[in-house]
């Protein structure tokens, strides 16, 4: 094969490795001119896919193994990492509204930690936060039925004080809920790694070995690393092969906002963010997705286009830089794109009731705490109704940046005037960027799991600002029950 054959084959296959790796190209034949520079981005890493088959009681189940493995962060420079089923990051699991699931959840890591399912609405006995701690050598098997409109969630630890540090490792992944009685669905782009692509943003900062560097409980926000990450890959390239593209974007970072846009300036459709799909495409050049938020947009391509995804910093402290994430480079023919869709579907406005019960949540940056006090495991800190509506005032009184994120429940963001936030702003969430001096106003829409005894979190996804105690324990319990309700915690502690 010679080399202009190679470059094609490996444009088209996206082979990866050095040409010298080629037996018959080693460039030592005498009077051969030295081989033009290489081009240093690397194919795209797609998460593979875990999507396993329901077994005779129609249970799926997930296997996932936590431990530690080597994985080259900077190419050519393995180093030590954690992840699930490899040695960095997890894999994609995938599953359907309806589906009953069962995760087998194994810890082969020198530390105990917990897996928690963020952005999956299921009892929180099976929710994998820092009470049901799995210990080395230990599993742990959760189980429900997913009932929820189709989304992007993700699953990563969330042991009390060590989730910056496990995160950073190399512990997450993405978890595609599907709904295939949506109509919708089949108008959407959904060929996984082809048309449907998942990108996991992060940032780290890395020692000349390419080891893992910084300390993510460090300065205000811990990691602001300067080396890019899209599913732990660097100087990524994806080959796109169809007219348009549907890109499942996860900030996975510790504490990076990403303000994400195209070099060239080509719009970004956003169709869907953290708990689904919106009611129609909203357009945008810009794109800001604060740590633990997902969104998912549509992009189109002409043949032989070359974009570049870039985030821009935009005066934000936890934006600081800009950088390149990703080269899309088009084939000279590209398969034919749906017409894009005027209407998504996607779940219904959630409407507060009149007399709404209205919880207020102040955020203090220099000590970590919320209403003036730090996580307290055995606490619990908010007691709500199973299928409640009520409005969460987040209110960040001081000049760090934070987020707020609730386990279990969808909200959304309401407008001065009380109505959902307008663009994609307004769509279905679960984490929501609280800015210096400012207030967010949340409808937000609980789930029908009772359980007065094990708790759900709400806190700062900035990692460093969870660990260090912005969190709190809610409990939902049946309506009339909440003053029998004990206010310290009462569990077990223990997941296996
Ligand atoms: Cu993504 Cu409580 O976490
Ligand atoms: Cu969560
Ligand atoms: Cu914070």
């Amino acid at each position: 094969m010679n080399r202009r054959t190679f470059l094609a084959l490996a444009a088209l296959t996206g082979a990866t490795g050095p040409l010298t790796g080629c037996g018959t190209n080693t460039g030592t034949a005498p009077g051969r001119p030295a081989p033009p520079p290489r081009d240093p981005s690397t194919p795209l890493r797609i998460p593979p896919l875990l999507h396993p088959e329901a077994d005779a009681d129609g249970v799926r189940t997930f296997e996932l193994a936590m431990a530690a493995g080597q994985f080259a962060l900077k190419p050519g420079r393995p180093t030590t990492t954690w992840g699930f089923n490899g040695p960095y990051l997890g894999p994609t699991l995938r599953a359907s509204r309806g589906d009953r699931i069962a995760m087998t959840v194994h810890n082969r890591l020198p530390e105990a930690t917990t897996v928690h399912w963020h952005g999956t609405r299921l009892p929180a006995a099976m929710d994998g936060g820092p009470h049901q701690l799995i210990e080395p050598g230990a599993s742990w098997t959760p189980g429900w039925t997913i009932d929820q409109p189709a989304a992007t969630t993700w699953y990563h630890p969330h042991p009390h004080g060590e989730t910056a540090q496990h995160v950073y490792r190399g512990l997450a992944g993405l978890f595609i809920i599907d709904d295939d009685q949506d109509p919708q669905a089949g108008r959407l782009p959904s060929t996984y790694g082809v048309d449907d692509i998942p990108l996991i943003l992060q940032d780290k900062t890395l020692t000349a070995d390419g080891a893992l560097d910084g300390d993510p409980l460090a300065g205000p926000y811990g990691i602001l690393g300067d080396r890019m990450l899209v599913n732990g890959t660097t100087d990524a390239r994806f080959d796109v092969t169809t007219g348009r593209v549907r890109l499942r974007l996860l900030n996975a970072a510790n504490a990076r906002v990403y303000n994400l846009a195209f070099a060239d300036g080509r719009p970004l459709r956003v169709i869907g963010t953290d708990g689904g799909l919106l009611p129609a495409p909203v357009e945008t050049d810009t794109l800001t997705l604060s740590p633990g938020e997902r969104a998912e947009v549509l992009v189109d391509f002409d043949p032989l286009d070359s974009a570049v995804l870039r985030t821009v910093d935009n005066g934000l402290d936890l934006a600081r830089g800009d950088f390149d994430l990703l080269r899309f480079t088009a084939a000279a023919r590209l398969r034919t794109a749906p017409a894009l869709p005027a209407t998504l579907g996607g779940p219904p406005a959630i409407v507060p009731p009149d007399g709404a019960t209205v919880r207020q949540f102040l955020l203090n940056g220099r000590d970590n705490t919320i209403n003036g006090r730090p996580m307290d495991m055995d606490r619990i800190d908010e007691v709500v109704p199973v299928d409640a509506v009520e409005i969460w005032e987040i209110r960040n009184g001081g000049g760090l940046s934070h987020n707020f994120h609730i386990h279990e429940v969808a909200f959304q963001l309401l407008d001065d005037d009380g109505r959902p936030a307008p663009g994609y702003a307004g769509g279905h969430k679960d984490t929501v960027f609280v800015p210096a001096n400012s207030t967010v106003r949340l409808a937000v829409q609980f789930g029908p799991y009772s359980d007065p005894v094990e708790p759900y979190m709400y806190h700062c996804h900035v990692l460093r600002h969870e660990d260090g105690g912005m969190m709190g324990q809610f409990v939902t319990v049946e309506p009339g029950t909440e003053d029998e309700v004990p206010r310290t915690y009462r569990g077990t502690g223990r997941a296996g």
